[in-house]
């Protein structure tokens, strides 16, 4: 290793460090709520709980008056909803606005943390070294949002890509969502949770609701989604961008 490398490993480590610092210190209203969606709040395979780390104060806003109205997490099979749903049923108003303004905080302090990690993993990519893989490795364990194109087959990304053109309408080409339609952005989220919501909506488990005309909105989009095959392809997209 030469020096320049070894100091390059050494700020990464010290950035994200402190960074991961500020991330993980929660608050006292938010410790309740990485029980089931992580230390973090980045989601949870396990509990099968998504990121809510990056969501817009509206959306939380939003879904958590869903779950309590019962437009969402109210029917028998849908068993995650129904978790979340009594969860929210315990939060008053003045909780809801104290959560939103936290985690609009979090959400600052990831982005950038993000952001460094993007840049440190482009400069590491340009630089042809023969441990580029035990770097590379390195930096993909540190990011979250790390996304191995080489991976996914072509095919099935062209496909998602053709998918997704009607999606980028409400959820925008960078998928990051657009609150003036109330589509809440996407690219964060876990894999297997954009494959579940899409399934619910199908399934008459989300977005059923008659006042619920957002859920409503979505419910017809996803019904128009031919196959299993092609919610995997426009999932996979999604994680490209
Ligand atoms: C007992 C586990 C559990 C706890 C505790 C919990 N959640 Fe959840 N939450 C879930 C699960 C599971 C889902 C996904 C449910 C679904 O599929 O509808 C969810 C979904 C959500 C969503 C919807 C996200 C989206 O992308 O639509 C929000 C917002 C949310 N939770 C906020 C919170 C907040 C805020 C707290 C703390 C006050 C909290 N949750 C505590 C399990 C939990
Ligand atoms: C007409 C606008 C519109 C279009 C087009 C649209 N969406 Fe949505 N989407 C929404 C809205 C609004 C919501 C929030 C609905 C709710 O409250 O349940 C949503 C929610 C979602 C969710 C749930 C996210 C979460 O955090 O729980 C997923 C997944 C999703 N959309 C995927 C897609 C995909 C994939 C496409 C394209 C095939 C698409 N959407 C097209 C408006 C749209």
């Amino acid at each position: 290793m030469n020096g320049r490398r070894i100091l390059a490993n050494c700020l990464i480590v010290v950035v994200s460090t402190l960074l991961s610092f500020s991330v993980a210190a929660l608050d006292r209203d938010l410790l309740v709520c990485s029980v089931c969606h992580g230390a973090d709040l980045q989601g949870n395979k396990n509990t099968e709980a998504p990121n809510i780390a990056v969501l817009p104060s509206w959306y939380i806003r939003q879904q958590l008056h869903s779950y309590q109205r019962e437009w969402r997490g109210a029917k028998v099979k849908d068993k995650s909803g129904q978790e979340m749903r009594t969860i929210a049923l315990s939060l008053t108003d003045e909780h809801i606005q104290n959560i939103v303004e936290k985690i609009a905080h979090l959400n600052d302090a990831m982005n950038k943390k993000t952001l460094y990690e993007k840049t440190i993993h482009k400069e590491i990519s340009h630089k042809e070294t023969s441990h580029k893989e035990a770097i590379d490795e390195e930096v993909k364990s540190l990011a979250t949002n790390i996304k191995s194109f080489n991976e996914m087959p072509t095919d099935l990304l062209s496909q998602g890509k053709k998918l997704y053109q009607q999606c980028s309408a409400c959820h925008g080409s960078d998928g990051l969502g657009r609150e003036v339609v109330k589509a809440p952005p996407l690219v964060h989220q876990p894999m297997w949770y954009l494959k579940k919501q899409l399934n619910n909506y199908q399934a008459g488990i989300r977005g059923y609701h008659e006042q619920d005309s957002s859920g409503q909105q979505m419910t017809s989009i996803a019904q128009g989604i031919r196959s299993q095959d092609d919610i995997d392809a426009v999932v996979t997209f999604i994680k490209t961008l």
